[in-house]
């Protein structure tokens, strides 16, 4: 018999899984649906690294020595487990996610502390190979498209949901069909995959009935998702935001990450029409250069860029722009790079992530020739997050004096405050007589800094937490 509240086994004692996440937002997702997995099985989580009976590494493949990391941790990890088991206890070690799947077979040889390597598209199986790791076997699982994880994990868990508060991630697409020559999504994500209309619209609901009030659609290109909507019809990403801002409970939208030629007409339409999908859109455009958008494989010019954020604008005017950058690309040069200058000067970013070029395994760019010096693209990443964070400190300025609305989201720091969440994703302090968590309000703002905003009324000294 299992106990209704713990979930524990009668007589066992409750196996307690503590989950390391690294990575863009659907690495987050995943690690919530399977601590959802796990809970189901009969887990509890845990903050405490050391009490944890299965220690859960879920890794980002992105950039820069991201592998060579995954395996150091692991070595700290062996130690944790050796101490462990002196003491009469033990520890299972499976790691997830991007590295996971890059390296597969390869990691069971190099680390023979890992009991299990699990890629992005086997989730579901989680609690399955987990069992079979305890039986001593090493397991790797790293197959693509076998069957749908999302529809065969357990359906997001009431008690998580309402501890994680009022904002919440939906992925709705996965993998990427785009192939930019130095990127590694494609590989370790695979071909892009759409969810189903009947099963986002069934999670939102569940979420908003939870008490979500934003929700933020997820992929990795999440601007390709597509699918049968009601009525049979084919949607675009446009569309389905129509459908779920008729969720009830819901009050904001959002999604990212977009690519810039799978912008269409009804995505368009619904930045104009839907008053509930934020007026922010996270659209990279990586570099200026067409010589160097054609070498990364990119299929826009910069020109073509422009030009839809000038169609985006007219749709929605207060729109406000955040971006990706690479700098130091193979074969960039200073004319290139003055070019990403001027990209960034025309369009004004409110916020935005710059990086230096990473040469990544397996990828077409990391065979090209032509490497930037590392200290001339220093020197040029310098540059342009000077421009970007000056950009972004005059967007936050010139929000002081204006009215703006908030999504309360939870306590401030200090007594009598509470953080809440601008349209632009910009925390604001602001007094806790506002309203409600999960309230939307209006507040004046009257201090702006880097990373926060000020509503009247908050404590001047206090930070966001
Ligand atoms: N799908 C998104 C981005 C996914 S990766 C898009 O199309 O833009 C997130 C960001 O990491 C990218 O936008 C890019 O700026 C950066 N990135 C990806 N690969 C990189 C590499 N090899 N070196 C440096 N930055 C990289
Ligand atoms: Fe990577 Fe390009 Fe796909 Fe974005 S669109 S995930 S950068 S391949
Ligand atoms: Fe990293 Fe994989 Fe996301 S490589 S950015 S965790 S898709």
């Amino acid at each position: 018999m299992r106990d209704p509240e713990t979930n524990a086994l009668d007589g066992d004692p409750q196996q307690k899984v503590f989950i390391k996440t690294y990575g863009c937002q659907m690495n987050v997702y995943d690690s919530e649906r399977m601590q959802d997995a796990l809970t189901a099985s009969g887990y509890a989580t845990t903050d405490d690294a050391s009490a944890a009976d299965l220690y859960l590494i879920n890794t980002c493949h992105i950039r820069e020595k991201a592998t060579e990391k995954v395996y150091s941790e692991i070595g700290k990890l062996k130690k944790m487990r050796n101490a462990k088991r002196e003491a009469g206890g033990d520890m299972t070690i499976a790691i997830a996610g991007c590295v996971a799947q890059a390296e597969g077979e390869e990691m069971i040889r190099r680390a023979p502390a890992v009991d299990l390597v699990i890629g992005p598209q086997a989730y579901h199986n989680l609690p399955r190979l987990l069992e079979k790791a305890k039986g001593g076997a090493r397991i790797v699982e790293t197959g693509f498209g076998l069957d749908d994880k999302f529809a065969n994990l357990p359906a997001p868990q009431e008690k998580r949901v309402k501890a994680g508060g009022v904002s919440a991630f939906l992925t709705v697409q996965e993998g990427c069909d785009k192939f930019c020559t130095f990127c590694v999504v494609p590989y370790t994500r695979g071909a892009e995959v759409s969810r189903s209309v009947a099963q986002i619209v069934a999670e939102a609901e569940k979420l908003a009935a939870n008490g979500v009030r934003e929700l933020t659609l997820l992929g990795q290109n999440v601007n390709a998702w597509h699918g049968a909507g009601e009525g049979g019809r084919e949607w675009g990403l446009g569309e389905l935001l129509f459908r779920l801002a008729d969720v009830p409970g819901l009050k904001r939208l959002r999604y990212t990450t977009s690519h810039p030629a799978d912008m269409d007409d009804a995505l368009i339409a619904a930045h104009r029409e839907l008053p509930m999908l934020m007026p922010y859109l996270h659209l990279p455009v990586q570099s200026g250069s067409d010589r160097i958008l054609k070498a990364m494989n990119r299929r826009h010019t910069g020109a073509d860029y422009c030009r839809l954020i000038d169609r985006i604008r007219m749709a929605r005017p207060d729109i406000a722009l955040s971006g990706d950058f690479i700098v130091g690309f193979p074969g960039e040069t200073d004319a290139d790079f003055e070019d990403t200058m001027r990209i960034v000067a025309d369009v004004g970013y409110v916020a935005a992530y710059s990086f230096k070029y990473s040469p990544r395994p397996g990828t077409p760019a990391s065979e090209m020739d032509l490497m930037v010096d590392d200290a001339v693209a220093q020197a040029r990443l310098e540059r342009l997050q000077a421009l970007l964070a000056s950009q972004q400190q005059v967007f936050h300025n010139s929000l002081v004096g204006r009215d703006v609305e908030v999504l309360v989201e939870k306590p401030g720091r200090e007594a009598g405050q509470r953080i809440g969440r601008s349209p632009w994703l910009i925390p604001v302090v602001l007094p806790e007589n506002s309203g409600h968590i999960g309230d939307v309000v209006s507040v004046r703002i009257v201090g702006s800094g880097r990373n926060t905003l000020q509503a009247e009324g908050a404590n001047a000294r206090s930070r966001a937490a």
